[in-house]
């Protein structure tokens, strides 16, 4: 008998009809150990999810991040089930398309036009077909991650499958390294269609860093692309682009904007976005009016009600407290926090006994019992009141000083119940 009996179960059943088990990579077996991990969820409610075996956690991976009111919220649901009694899709485009396109235009500096897509990747391939239309040139620059499209994850180690000839045109580049993308640039003259980029994810942009590749790209001839899929609707009401005062001409959102349901967009300069016209972006749920009535709810009340404040003011709270944990159990050598306060990434490394593989499977065997679900950051909601916050750090209190034990006495491989994640494939 283990905790995961049904999820374990349910496993074996899965990958019979499913590879993986998992429509989405991050949600499978890859990143969550079998026999220590919840591996499906039967509900969510608020900051919680409950697992097949009916295990209660509290979620910060907050449906990789798509989640920011929390789940099941009341004023999404009614905004959806509204629009359900009239319309899913239609035979000829709704209004609700530019509703939705008009709060963008006016929220997000870069947006002077709009086309949805379902997936961050569809926004962010769309915007690298559109550049390399509008410049009329094939290469792009890239640094972070930008979904499952050829163009991007053929640049990692998983891209089987992907032609040589279609990677040999993806350059990467070191996020607040500008020689690493100046070099670039030399070396490929007059051939990059865009820089592409996460205006932020690990680490915040060095001082004028964002402002020195916008310029670098421009007098190269190339656009700019900002991939705020994670940033958009989190960091700011306008995304990155708003909180660090830099406009690229193209940025792509999804994520942040409809708290759960599948939409992204790709806005832009006007005159890049009526290439639109020309090119071939285009799907028959591209304009799926369920999203888009979440979506116009939850931009609407970004917009009244600053919810990107409430957030980074969550976050800062977990933040604190996270780090009082690690001081307290003294472990800082082993675990720092990065990033922006609605999107912190646990930085773990290995200690002298131990791997990093070996430490951070420890760690989710322990927040998995204690009911923490959690990947490698954390993706607050408003749903994470004070009250969370707090049990979370209790959570981080006791592991933590368990871990602390563990390494020191040397034992922590003895306690794991399973083998070690593998390393994964890195994409940031
Ligand atoms: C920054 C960024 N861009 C693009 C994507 C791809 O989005 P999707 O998985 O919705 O296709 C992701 C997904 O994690 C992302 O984090």
């Amino acid at each position: 008998m283990s905790a995961f009996d049904k999820s374990n179960e349910h496993l074996v059943r899965a990958e019979k009809t499913i590879p993986l088990g998992s429509q989405t990579f991050s949600k499978s077996r890859t990143q969550y150990p079998v026999g220590i991990s919840p591996l499906f969820a039967s509900k969510v409610e608020g900051p919680h999810l409950w697992d097949l075996d009916g295990n209660k956690y509290i979620d910060l991976v907050s449906s990789l991040a798509s989640i920011t009111l929390g789940y099941n919220d009341r004023g999404v649901n009614k905004a959806v089930s509204r629009q359900l009694s009239k319309a899913v899709g239609m035979s000829l485009p709704a209004v609700l398309e530019a509703e939705v396109s008009e709060l963008l235009v006016e929220l997000v500096p870069s947006a002077e036009m709009v086309r949805f897509g379902k997936n961050g990747t569809d926004a962010t391939s769309a915007a690298i077909r559109l550049a390399r239309a509008y410049t009329g040139r094939d290469h792009v620059l890239i640094s972070g991650y930008f979904g499952w499209q050829d163009w991007s994850i053929g640049s990692t180690t998983r891209n089987k499958g992907v032609p040589e000839v279609v990677s040999s045109l993806t350059h990467k580049f070191e996020f607040n390294n500008l020689n690493s993308l100046s070099s670039l640039f030399s070396q490929l003259d007059s051939e990059v269609a865009a820089v592409i980029l996460e205006p932020m994810n690990v680490v915040y942009p060095n001082k004028g860093y964002l402002e020195a590749v916008k310029e670098l790209a421009h007098s190269n001839g190339a656009l700019l692309i900002f991939d705020e899929t994670i940033t958009g609707f989190r960091f700011s009401t306008g995304g990155a682009q708003e909180l660090f005062g830099v406009t690229p001409d193209l940025s792509t959102f999804g994520k942040g904007m409809a708290n759960g349901y599948p939409i992204s967009a790709v806005v832009g300069r006007k005159d890049v976005m009526m290439e639109m016209e020309e090119i071939f972006f285009s799907g028959t749920f591209g304009g799926e009016l369920l999203s888009l009535a979440a979506a116009k709810h939850v931009i609407e009340r970004h917009k009244n009600q600053n919810l990107a404040r409430e957030l980074a003011a969550i976050g800062e709270g977990l933040e604190v407290r996270t780090n009082q944990a690690i001081q307290d159990a003294g472990i800082s050598e082993l675990l720092s926090l990065s990033g922006h306060p609605t999107w912190t990434f646990l930085n773990w490394r290995s200690a002298p006994e131990f791997s990093v593989e070996e430490i951070k499977t420890y760690f989710m065997q322990l927040i998995f019992e204690k009911g923490l679900l959690l990947l490698g950051t954390h993706n607050v909601t408003l749903a994470h009141n004070e009250k969370i916050i707090r049990k979370i750090s209790e959570i981080y209190f006791d592991v933590f000083e368990i871990m602390k034990d563990k390494i020191e006495k040397g034992t922590l491989r003895n306690e794991l119940k399973v083998e070690p994640l593998k390393p994964l494939f890195r994409v940031r």
